[in-house]
């Protein structure tokens, strides 16, 4: 008896042994007849009863290494298995599969806005003229006929990056002006957008950093009618073919007359009610008849020359345009903030 079962013992373990399953249900198969809670090697321990004192313990041996076996083929087939698997679909193409999307960026608002304004301009022969954000005293202040201890210094608070206050964060896009101005021959017709700097708390209002966009347009007989109508095709390209303008007197230091410039938007809904603190008119930029004193300052004849300027605040147009009610939005480039904006320009 004994030795029947024995033989059996040995044919089974000869089987597992050489037994090869090739793919994941082959070796399924294998693992419930050899491992699984019903599996072959427990009916045989059955037959433990049967075999003689003596045996027993060669009967033993025998189980466990039929179990050891099984475990081991089971280990081994199932890794070739899976790295057989692996590669497979490294190298298989499934066409059916759909492509992935494309992750298209976005504009940032102040860019929109800026590109529009720009594109605006360009269509009437002005150029775009970009020049640095590190600038010095003269060419932010004092050819702009703000010299030292002129008050409208106190108009933009500056960030100085030396301690003898020559260099600094431009104020103001203005400084592309004598820049342009001092190494060019008019005709001038410039458009200069950018970044600028003044020393101010941050909060949902004000930023210490903003962008702007500067005009400036010099020729021979240049008036205000001029200035004018310019300003009237870019307020109408910009806000509406109806739209209505009016010219306040200001003061600017580089510009006389200067003038900031209105738009209409009227009183008939709460944004525009509040938006213009209940006017109806909503200030858009500051402008005037460039100042003989500049013409002079980098050196053009002011007694040939004439011209007008003007300048932009970009990120005001922009959080009302898109409904934005913190400036400091706009400078955290936070994705979840940006994504939401889609334009072609
Ligand atoms: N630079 C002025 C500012 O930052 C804006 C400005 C006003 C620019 C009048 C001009 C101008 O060119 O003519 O507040």
């Amino acid at each position: 008896m004994s030795d029947s079962i024995f033989s059996k013992i040995e044919s089974i373990l000869e089987e597992i042994k050489s037994s090869t399953p090739s793919n994941a249900q082959e070796l399924e198969t294998f693992r419930i007849k050899y491992l699984g809670s019903k599996n072959i090697l427990k009916g045989l321990f059955a037959h433990m009863k049967d075999i003689e004192p003596a045996r027993k313990k060669d009967f033993g041996v025998l189980m466990n290494q039929l179990k050891t076996s099984a475990q081991e083929v089971f280990d081994a087939k199932s890794a070739d298995i899976k790295k057989a698997s692996r590669s497979q679909n490294a190298t298989a193409t499934d066409y059916t599969r759909p492509a992935y999307p494309e992750q298209v960026g976005s504009r940032h608002p102040v860019s929109i806005v800026m590109n529009h304004i720009v594109e605006v301009f360009q269509r009437i022969g002005f150029v775009v003229s970009e020049d640095r954000e590190i600038e010095d005293d003269w060419h932010n202040f004092t050819a702009m006929n703000t010299p030292e201890d002129h008050p409208a210094r106190d108009m933009q608070d500056t960030f100085y990056l030396t301690n003898s206050m020559e260099d600094l964060l431009r104020t103001h896009t203005s400084s592309v002006q004598s820049r342009v101005m001092t190494s060019t021959k008019p005709p001038i017709r410039i458009i200069a957008p950018g970044r600028v700097y003044r020393n101010e708390t941050v909060s949902a209002r004000s930023h210490c950093q903003f962008h702007q966009i500067e005009g400036l347009y010099i020729d021979q007989n240049v008036s205000f009618a001029d200035m004018k109508q310019t300003l009237l095709y870019f307020a109408q390209e910009m806000y509406g073919a109806e739209t209505k303008i009016r010219l306040r007197p200001s003061y600017f230091p580089f510009t006389e007359p200067s003038a900031e410039m209105d738009v209409w938007m009227g009183t008939d809904t709460e944004k525009t009610k509040k938006l213009t603190k209940g006017t109806g008119w909503l200030e858009v930029l500051g402008c005037g008849m460039v100042d003989p004193n500049v013409l002079k300052n980098c050196g053009i004849d002011p007694e040939i020359y004439s011209g007008f300027a003007f300048g932009i605040g970009i990120e005001r147009s922009a959080m009302q345009k898109y409904d934005i009610g913190d400036i400091r939005m706009l400078f955290e480039n936070d994705i979840r903030f940006l994504n939401q904006f889609q334009s072609a320009l």
